[in-house]
């Protein structure tokens, strides 16, 4: 498939843009500082805090698995059975303790944080993918 080109500059704080790419939706996330810190805080609750069990590109290989830390790209689908996670920018729900913002599945309930980092006892089994992807200019990310 063809690389799919996103237009940021109009994006907003804690907005998320949806593109679709071959034929996955691919998630472009605005983190506000408050998210960012937050990310700092909840390794103990996940999965895979460190993204080592899945492969993703190296420059999403940090602590916030993305190129431009407020910026985070993702493709948004669930890694349990493939629905396509719910983005819940102000309230997460009270069952994660000190998260307040992230990804929820409907289909079986698996919670994600806002750099697609899988909670513990849900069924996804790991992270969010981060597709391949890079800034063409400031405003501009091509993804593919
Ligand atoms: Fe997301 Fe099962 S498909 S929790």
């Amino acid at each position: 498939g063809a690389p799919v080109e996103v237009d940021i500059s109009k994006i907003e704080p804690g907005q998320l843009i949806r593109v679709e790419w071959r034929g996955k939706p691919v998630w472009v996330v605005s983190r506000t500082e408050s998210v960012l810190n937050e990310l700092e805080q909840h390794d103990g609750s996940l999965r895979d805090p460190a993204s080592e069990q899945e492969q993703q590109p190296s420059y999403a290989q940090n602590k916030y698995r993305s190129i431009k830390s407020d910026l985070f790209v993702a493709v948004g689908i669930c890694t349990h059975l493939g629905c396509s996670p719910t983005y819940l920018p102000d309230s997460f729900g009270e069952q994660v303790e000190g998260v307040s913002s992230g990804f929820f599945c409907p289909c079986h309930g698996s919670k994600f944080d806002m750099a697609g980092r899988v909670f513990q006892s849900v069924p996804a089994p790991l992270n969010l993918v981060v597709p391949p992807h890079y800034y063409v200019d400031d405003t501009t990310i091509l993804i593919g």
